[in-house]
């Protein structure tokens, strides 16, 4: 009788304990590695650990990772695996730890290229309302990577009731995971930090549990590469990816000016003390500069923009804080495009040094923040700036670079609603065209 309870509780355990939400990541400072993550209801008692292997039937190679809660009903596995072989599109895995092992999966090497030009799917602020029409429209697409610029999944516009809304928070962001892991086809999705990715509720962390104060769910529920790039947790890393050097900042904490801070206590409540973002930076930079003749392109994405037509900036003067900081640095080093999110809107402005066009010289400013949430579009009140080229601050839609080769990048902007291409531009890399 008691091995039959036993037996019972094994087998409940383990459905139970189903391994759910995948998502991927670069790994590494070269791309032939790629984070899998998985989530569990209950911890494992040993390291998780993936089998992988080119053959389905003989998932020969075994790699070992780490598990990470924040709350007691989401922990988090992320193991680090590599892709011996650059001529394979899809490896196939199982993931557990070494009692149990489930599910035979595909997963996209991000080594092939050779064939076509790889194409990345880019926007922010996507939330789990208002999507349906950009998710079947990425899903139908074949992307070789997705980058998520901040704000993930609205799950902290959930509650009403302020602090008191983690089953609500867990909830809606796994509902965002499950939508991810059904449009990304097993491809890399990386983030970076945005202003709802503080805490569990957007006003305040007052009354939060500890565990989703200060980018907690953020920093657990993915991994970037951080440890290879010498980044912090997933508050600011990059990696290579073909012929471009991405480069993920921070535009939330850990800056002169930044809107959060230790002693905020609205919008989010309390943040930072994560590093010295800015001493990273300036160093990862050089590093990237001295390997231009290998990786010509470099691209920086971070949440909030620093050029932008609408005139709502909340905490006041923000993006003015950013510009001062982050602005000097990218026109010291020749950064090609830096791509950001937060307005609910898209905008493509011509190539800018200090707030005027220069054509030669100056760096693409891309917002591209309307993939759609609860939030819906920003309409606000707009300026009109000389340097705006193109800007759509009425349909959902998302952006897409297509990588030519090292002198041109093909940008575009899909509207949602029907596919169709709204603003194109081929971007030369200047410090080609200056040879
Ligand atoms: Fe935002």
């Amino acid at each position: 009788m008691l091995l039959y309870l036993f037996i019972a509780l094994i087998g409940v355990n383990a459905l139970y304990n189903d391994p759910y939400n995948f998502r991927f990541s670069i790994g590494g400072y070269k791309f032939d590695s790629i984070y899998v993550s998985w989530s569990t209801k209950l911890p494992y008692d040993s390291k998780p650990l993936i089998k992988y292997g080119v053959d389905e039937n003989n998932l020969n190679m075994i790699s070992y990772g780490e598990s990470i809660s924040y709350v007691d009903s989401s922990i988090n596995h992320h193991v680090l695996i590599n892709f011996p072989y650059d001529d394979t599109k899809y490896y196939f895995f199982s993931v557990g730890n070494e009692y149990s092992n489930y599910t035979v999966q595909k997963i996209h090497s991000p080594l092939i290229s050779k064939s076509y030009n790889p194409t990345i799917a880019i926007y922010g602020d996507m939330g789990i309302e208002n999507v349906d029409d950009t998710i079947k429209l990425l899903k139908s697409r074949e992307y070789d990577l997705f980058i998520h610029i901040g704000d993930i999944s609205y799950a902290d516009d959930k509650g009403i009731e302020i602090g008191n809304n983690k089953d609500l928070y867990e909830n809606t962001y796994d509902i965002f995971l499950n939508n991810v892991e059904k449009f990304s086809n097993n491809t890399p999705y990386m983030i970076c930090p945005g202003n709802h990715d503080v805490t569990c509720h957007s006003i305040t962390d007052l009354g939060c549990e500890s565990g989703l104060k200060n980018f907690g769910a953020f920093n657990s529920r993915f991994k970037m590469p951080s440890l290879e790039s010498n980044g912090v947790k997933n508050m600011w890393y990059s990696f290579d990816f073909h012929n471009i050097h991405f480069i993920s900042i921070n535009t939330e904490t850990d800056f002169d000016g930044a809107p959060t801070n230790p002693y905020t206590f609205f919008g989010g409540g309390s943040g930072g003390n994560f590093g010295n973002q800015i001493e990273w930076l300036i160093n990862d930079l050089e590093k990237a500069n001295k390997n231009r003749n290998k990786i010509p392109w470099i691209i920086v994405y971070g949440h909030r923009p620093m050029y932008d037509k609408n005139i709502v900036d909340w905490p006041f003067l923000t993006k003015y804080n950013i510009r001062k900081v982050f602005e000097p640095i990218f026109i010291k080093y020749n950064v090609n495009i830096y791509i950001a999110g937060h307005i609910h809107a898209y905008e493509r402005n011509h190539p800018i040094i200090d707030g005027n066009i220069d054509l030669q010289n100056g760096i693409y400013h891309i917002v591209c923040g309307s993939p759609g949430n609860q939030e819906k579009i920003d309409k606000g009140v707009l300026f009109n700036h000389k340097y705006t080229a193109f800007y759509n601050y009425d349909d959902y839609g998302f952006g897409e670079l297509v990588i030519h080769n090292d002198t041109i990048l093909e940008w575009n902007f899909y509207l949602s609603k029907n596919g169709n291409k709204n603003d194109t531009v081929f971007i030369h890399n200047k410090l080609i065209s200056k040879n």
